[in-house]
């Protein structure tokens, strides 16, 4: 006891935490646990299953964690399941850490060290901190900061994102801010997205680990630079890849594509918009080059999930619902208008703009006459339509009673899910996903002079198309008519790029 307790003093561990993670010791014999718990009516068996014994070939039992300090790892409901034991001494040809080995309770990849000390803080603060160790862990506890758990070991799998998910979608990642901290991070942070939760960071200085700088700072400084370090994982890529990407374009794509990777692998569609824009907003660059480079990347893995189905089922397969949605699933950046333009109809249609406007309203008295390019977006844009004049107001329910298998997938995938956020999480660092009810009618707008925008771009290219033919043709008159349309439609184009905020005019 002596020994082990005294390796955890020496860290600056308090009776308090060593009590509240059940930090232990093992004797640095051969085989006394085994010993002891033979005696206490343990079963050899058992002691061998849980992995606390080893056998050697020729039959000889010694105690896996011996002559080290003990981590116990706990389950959600504070069993202790396995253990993490940790070398006292520096010793080159010795692993720092021996962990149990799978057992029948104990699967590696599906725990997270420090859940159950952590879980009621998680739900308290709404988020939780990602650290790499058992001391980054306990070390944080320590200076007051109990919404935290390890990954301990292991790289972070999907299963132990999904535990995270039981308790909160809000995940801090907390690494070095060294060359390998960054690189963890950067894994960890897309992982985290791909399992959809959100995700921000904390590096600290090069050099510190979660342990030793909470032994440095203290716990009200430690809160302190945690809460004013932490940064979405968007103006973190940025960071990393565009330190000088204001005047060298070549590093500015190279930012882009990172980030777009990044949200690409974010499952729901409102909030991946959510961070295109706050992309634009930070490499002042236009939401829709952005939402094109999403696009390829988002047919490129469709693409690939495609040929990896056709490889595993050479078969010709029926089309499922799946391959239904993704075949309506826009390309064309004004078709991304029209299905944007029917996503809020479908989930807002009913929504107050102004006083006696709703979202349908406005779209109607907007578009009188527009043309839809996409079968299936004008299906729906027309349903509408129709019972509006038949004095119903529709939404995405009619169409899953009514419609076709194709639209049906096409209306569900739409209005699958909302995202909000926690409100704590917005409050505390000042980062809002607005409920998107709250800033429909300044989307609505958007999306109107958007769909125009787009429209007379496809009217100026048919007319120059028009105004070339008429030029073979040596047509005065008609030559006149259309430069005169071009002119109209120039200004019109320019007009509404304005209202966009468009100054270079290249707007894809
Ligand atoms: P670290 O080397 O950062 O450990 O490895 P640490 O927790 O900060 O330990 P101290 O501060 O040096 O005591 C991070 C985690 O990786 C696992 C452990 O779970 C550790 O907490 N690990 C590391 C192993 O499983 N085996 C090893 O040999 C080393
Ligand atoms: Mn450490």
């Amino acid at each position: 006891k002596s020994i082990g307790l005294s390796y955890f003093r020496e860290r600056g561990f308090n009776d308090r935490t060593i009590e509240k993670f059940e930090l232990g010791y093992s004797l640095n014999q051969w085989d006394d646990l085994t010993k002891t718990a033979l005696s206490k009516g343990y079963s050899e068996g058992m002691l061998d299953k849980s992995g606390l014994m080893v056998k050697k070939e020729d039959g000889k039992k010694y105690d896996r964690f011996r002559g080290r300090v003990i981590f116990p790892v706990h389950n959600l409901s504070g069993k202790v399941i396995a253990f993490g034991a940790r070398i006292l001494t520096k010793e080159k040809d010795q692993p720092k850490y021996i962990n149990s080995p799978e057992t029948d309770i104990y699967h590696k990849s599906q725990a997270l060290y420090g859940m159950f000390q952590a879980k009621n803080a998680i739900r308290r603060e709404a988020f939780c901190y990602l650290v790499e160790g058992y001391t980054d862990v306990i070390s944080l506890h320590q200076a007051d900061i109990e919404n935290v758990v390890a990954s301990s070991g292991t790289a972070l799998t999907e299963d132990q994102i999904k535990l995270m998910r039981r308790f909160t979608e809000n995940v801090t990642v907390l690494y070095d801010g060294d060359a390998a901290g960054i690189k963890a991070a950067l894994r960890g942070i897309d992982l985290v997205l791909k399992g959809g939760l959100n995700v921000r960071i904390v590096l600290l200085p090069d050099g510190e680990d979660p342990d030793s700088f909470s032994r440095k700072m203290g716990s009200t400084e430690l809160k302190k630079y945690l809460i004013d370090h932490t940064q979405d994982f968007i103006s973190f890529k940025i960071g990393l890849y565009s330190k000088d990407a204001a005047r060298d374009p070549i590093r500015k794509a190279e930012a882009i594509r990172e980030v777009v990777t990044s949200i690409s692998l974010i499952p729901d569609p409102i909030k991946r918009t959510v961070y295109l824009q706050e992309t634009s907003n930070l490499l002042k660059i236009q939401e829709t080059v952005l939402f094109t480079e999403l696009n390829k990347i988002l047919i490129t893995y469709r693409q690939k999930k495609e040929e990896d189905r056709r490889r595993e089922e050479p078969r010709e397969i029926a089309p499922d619902i799946e391959a239904a949605t993704q075949k309506s699933e826009a390309v064309n950046p004004e078709e991304l208008q029209e299905r944007e333009m029917v996503r809020l109809l479908l989930n807002y249609a009913d929504s107050e703009l102004e006083e006696d406007i709703d979202l349908l309203t406005f779209f109607i008295s907007e578009f009188e006459d527009i043309e839809f390019i996409n079968e299936s977006y004008a299906l729906i844009y027309n349903a509408f339509l129709r019972c509006r004049n038949e004095g119903k107001l529709i939404d995405s329910g009619y169409f899953l009673d009514n419609a076709p298998e194709k639209i049906k997938a096409l209306v569900a995938d739409l209005t699958l899910r909302k995202y909000y956020a926690s409100p704590h999480w917005g409050t505390k660092y000042h980062i809002h996903f607005s409920d998107e009810k709250e800033i429909i009618q300044e989307h609505a707008h958007q999306n109107v002079l958007r769909k125009k925008y787009r429209y007379i771009q496809r009217l100026i290219e048919e007319n120059k198309e028009k105004l070339k033919d008429a030029e073979k043709r040596i047509s005065e008159k008609e030559i006149d008519d259309l430069l005169e349309m071009q002119m109209k439609l120039k200004n019109a184009d320019v007009e509404i790029a304005r209202e966009l905020g468009i100054v270079s005019g290249r707007y894809y």
